[in-house]
C-alpha cells in the first residue's frame, strides 16, 4: 500500500533510490487512487510522458510538483505545442550558441572571483561559497540586472521555489504571491530602461525578439525574466553541490583522476545529473487512453519520476554505480525531454564544467571534514535533493 503522502515524503528524501528500484521492479506504473495520480518509474515510460504532448499535456489546473507556475501567456512551461513552440521560440532567441560562447569569459571571471576568495584556507563551504553564488550571479549578470542586487534576487527566488507545506499552504501561497509582486515591481523599471537603451544582455534580447511580427510587451519580458531567474538558480546550485558530494562520497578518487585529465570534467557533470538529480515532472492526461498496460482517463495526473528513470538498468548498465566512464550517461532525463527540454541546459552544463575545471586546476585535492553528517545539511526544496551547506577540506 502506498499513499500519496508516502510518495511525497519519498520525493523529499535525500536518497530515495532503494524505493525507486522497488517501484521499477514491483509497481512500475502505479495508480494512486486517493489522488487520481499515475506514477511511472521506467525510463521508456517517463520519456514517453515527456515527449507525447498530445496524450500528456502541460496545461494543467493543478500541479503535484510545488514549483511556481502561472497561467499568463508568457509562461513557456505551462503550454503545449503548437502554442508552446511560439512562446519558446521567443525565449530561445536569447539562448543561442553564439550567446553561450560570448558568455563564457563572463562566467569564467565570476568563477575566478569566487575561487580566489577561497584561497589560503583549509576548509571551504562548497554550497555557500560556490554553488549558491555562482548561478545567481551568472543569471543576474546575463539578464542585465545589477549584480549588487543578487542577494535580494536569490532571496526572492528561494521563496518562489519553497515547497508547499500541507499545514501552511495558504501562508506560503501568500508569501509567493507577494514575492512575485515585489519582484515584478523591481524588474519593471529596469525593463523600461532597457527598451529605451538596449544593452548586451538577455532582457534586451527578449525586448527585441520578434516572431511572426509579434513581440513581448514589458510585462511579458518581466515575467519571462523572473522565470529564467527562478529556473536557472536552484537547479544549478543543486548540480554544483551534488557534484562535490559525488566526488567525495560516491566515487572517492575521481577527483585525482580529473586532476590528471581535465577533459573528463563534462563526463562527471553528466553522471552527477543522472545519478543525483532525483526529481519528478508532472503532466495531465489529455484523452482516455490505453497505455503502459493500463487505462488512463482524461484529467488524471501523471508523475514521471525522472530520478528513477535515470537508474533504469535497461538503459544504464550497473545503474546504481557512479561511473563517469559508462557510455551513454548523457541519455539521462535530468533536463527533461521532448518539447519542454530544458532551455538552460547548455548554460547549466557550461557553468558546472567551467567551475569544476577551474577548481581542479587550483586545488590539489579535496576531502570530507571530520564529523560531517549529511542529514544535518539537507535543503528543504521542491525541486530535488541537495545540501544547504557542505564544508570541504581543500589542499593547494
Ligand atoms: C525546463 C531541469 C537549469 C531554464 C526544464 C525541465 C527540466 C529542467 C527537467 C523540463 C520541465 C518540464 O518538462 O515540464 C533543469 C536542471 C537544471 C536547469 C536540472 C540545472 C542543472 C536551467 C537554467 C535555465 C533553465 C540555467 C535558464 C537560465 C528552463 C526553462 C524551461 C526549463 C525556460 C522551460 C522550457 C519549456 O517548457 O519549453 N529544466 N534546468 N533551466 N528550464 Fe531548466
Amino acid at each position: 500500500q502506498h499513499e500519496i503522502s508516502k510518495l511525497r515524503s519519498r520525493q523529499a528524501q535525500w536518497e530515495p533510490f532503494a524505493w525507486y528500484k522497488e517501484m521499477r521492479e514491483n509497481s512500475p506504473v502505479y495508480y494512486d487512487t486517493e489522488q487520481g495520480v499515475w506514477n511511472v518509474f521506467l525510463y521508456e515510460h517517463a520519456k514517453r510522458v515527456l515527449f507525447d504532448h498530445q496524450l500528456f499535456s502541460n496545461k494543467k489546473e493543478r500541479s503535484l510538483i510545488p514549483v511556481p507556475r502561472n497561467d499568463n501567456r508568457s509562461n513557456v512551461n505551462s503550454s503545449d505545442p503548437p502554442e508552446h513552440r511560439k512562446r519558446r521560440a521567443l525565449l530561445a532567441k536569447a539562448f543561442t550558441p553564439r550567446n553561450l560562447k560570448e558568455w563564457e569569459p563572463r562566467i569564467q571571471a565570476i568563477v575566478d572571483e569566487l575561487l580566489t576568495d577561497m584561497e589560503g584556507r583549509e576548509t571551504v563551504d562548497i554550497v555557500k561559497e560556490l554553488a549558491i553564488p555562482l548561478p545567481v550571479t551568472v543569471i543576474a549578470e546575463l539578464l542585465g540586472v545589477p549584480s549588487k542586487d543578487r542577494s535580494q534576487i536569490k532571496f526572492w527566488s528561494d521563496i518562489l521555489f519553497l515547497p508547499y507545506a500541507k499545514d501552511a499552504y495558504h501562508d506560503i501561497a501568500e508569501r509567493k504571491a507577494q514575492t512575485m509582486e515585489d519582484f515584478c515591481e523591481y524588474l519593471y523599471p529596469i525593463v523600461q530602461e532597457k527598451r529605451k537603451h538596449p544593452a548586451d544582455d538577455i532582457l534586451s534580447d527578449l525586448i527585441q525578439a520578434e516572431l511572426e511580427g509579434e513581440r513581448l510587451n514589458d510585462k511579458e519580458v518581466v515575467l519571462n525574466g523572473i522565470g529564467l531567474l527562478g529556473a536557472g538558480n536552484e537547479t544549478t546550485t543543486m548540480l554544483l553541490s551534488n557534484m562535490f558530494y559525488s566526488m567525495l562520497v560516491d566515487q572517492p578518487g575521481v577527483y585525482r583522476e580529473l586532476r590528471a585529465d581535465m577533459s573528463l570534467v563534462p563526463q562527471l557533470t553528466e553522471e552527477v545529473l543522472r545519478y543525483r538529480f532525483p526529481a519528478a515532472i508532472d503532466r495531465k492526461v489529455a484523452q482516455d487512453t490505453d497505455i503502459f498496460g493500463h487505462t488512463m482517463k482524461k484529467g488524471q495526473m501523471v508523475v514521471a519520476w525522472i530520478g528513477a528513470a535515470n537508474r533504469d538498468e535497461s538503459q544504464f548498465h550497473d545503474a546504481e554505480e557512479f561511473d563517469i566512464h559508462r557510455p551513454g550517461n548523457h541519455k539521462h532525463l535530468a533536463f527533461g525531454a521532448g518539447p519542454h527540454f530544458c532551455l538552460g541546459a547548455p548554460l547549466a552544463r557550461k557553468e558546472a564544467n567551467i567551475a569544476l575545471t577551474t577548481f581542479v586546476k587550483r586545488f590539489a585535492d579535496i576531502g570530507l571534514v571530520e564529523g560531517f553528517e549529511v542529514t544535518e545539511h539537507l535543503v528543504d526544496s521542491a525541486v530535488g535533493q541537495s545540501l544547504k551547506s557542505f564544508p570541504v577540506r581543500v589542499e593547494r
